[in-house]
């Protein structure tokens, strides 16, 4: 039997990144099918959306879906705006595909520890951000408004079972780490951030075995930078998530080398997942060879470990990247003086060669 994947490159370096990402995944040894797929800018230009209906179907088919990136500079003045690639592309794949749970790691990896802008002062950071991806305001009904030209409306929802499924893959997550959930909200304030501190409240008092604390957003961002080692697994709504995950990462100082999974339920007794790099499409650098391929390299482990199970696999991948990195090499946005710099392709040929 061999597992199915959908290859949705999009724009920028996306294709780069991918190539290296779907050359490591061959390198395991394990069965894959993999199907191309147009998705963001490059599918606006060539089917007049950017996610068109045959991508969807072919991601809905897949047991597990990978991305690189979309959007660039030529498509930021599309018109309607829900038709540009991050809006029109991500926010209906997110929805269509039900990927409610979105796992950042943020992770220091130790021969990178000096690049973080906080050089390393604050030691090793090892954190997850549990962000739920298909509600809140970015979804609330209704959507977007604009009245008069002058006055703006966007609308927060959230159900109590849309708290209650992304609280409970928090805790599967937290079991598999250090048992300890930071639910982050502005409860002080808003009605949706109450109900979803009620709901965490009450599955904790379900789930003794993890500890959960509240902490609201502002302090979050600010804990976050104090201390980011007191945190495991940070829980939160949309927005929040979007916010914090992004400062999480810049401060491991590896932006180029984070993955990302973002969740549904299980399909056919597998638990169905897009997974991409956290970065974006870096336009300036597309079609060089200059991009980093670690962050995709890295998400091709996510999806072994969480769609497929294989963390024997999973393992391997990212001890290999530990590996490449002990050795030196580096790509341009991490290269320092004594360090090899290598091209993306020459990257992905390293990780090839540990992992055989
Ligand atoms: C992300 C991005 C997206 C988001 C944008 C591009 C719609 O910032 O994946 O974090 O806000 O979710
Ligand atoms: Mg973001």
């Amino acid at each position: 039997m061999s597992y199915k994947v959908a290859v949705l490159a999009g724009d920028g370096i996306g294709p780069e990144v991918t190539a290296e990402a779907v050359k490591v995944l061959k390198a395991t040894g394990v069965s894959f099918e993999f199907e191309d797929a147009l998705v963001g800018g490059i599918a606006y230009d060539e089917k007049g959306h950017p996610l068109p209906p045959e991508t969807l179907d072919l991601c809905k088919k897949a047991d597990a879906v990978l991305l690189g990136a979309v959007g660039g500079p030529k498509w930021d003045k599309v018109q309607p705006a829900s038709m540009r690639p991050e809006v029109g592309a991500l926010l209906p794949l997110r929805s269509e595909l039900n990927l409610y749970a979105n796992v950042r790691p943020a992770k220091t990896l130790k021969p990178l520890l000096q690049a973080s802008p906080l050089k390393g002062a604050n030691g090793m950071i090892d954190l997850v951000v549990m962000r739920e991806l298909t509600g809140g305001i970015y979804f609330g009904q209704p959507r977007e408004r604009r009245d008069n030209g002058t006055t703006a409306v966007d609308t927060c929802i959230y159900s109590k079972h849309e708290v209650e499924r992304i609280a409970k893959q928090a805790f599967t997550i937290a079991r598999q780490r250090r048992r300890e959930i930071v639910s982050v909200d502005k409860a002080n304030v808003l009605e949706t951030s109450r109900l979803w501190r009620e709901v965490v409240t009450e599955m904790a008092e379900q789930n003794k075995d993890v500890k959960v604390t509240h902490m609201l957003i502002d302090n979050a961002a600010m804990q976050l930078v104090r201390n980011p080692q007191q945190f495991d697994v940070m829980l939160t709504e949309n927005m929040f998530g979007d916010i914090l995950s992004d400062e999480a990462s810049m401060i491991t100082g590896s932006l180029g080398l984070l993955p990302s999974a973002s969740l549904s339920d299980p399909k056919d007794g597998k638990l169905f997942g897009l997974y991409e790099p956290i970065h974006g499409s870096a336009p300036d650098i597309a079609g060089q060879q200059r991009a980093n391929p670690l962050a995709a390299i890295l998400s091709v482990a996510m999806m072994l470990q969480y769609t497929f199970e294989d963390l024997d696999n999973a393992g391997r991948i990212e001890r290999a990247v530990e590996a490449v990195l002990e050795d030196g090499l580096r790509t341009a946005d991490i290269f320092e003086k004594g360090t090899k710099l290598v091209s993306t392709r020459e990257m992905g040929d390293a990780i090839v060669t540990k992992l055989n």
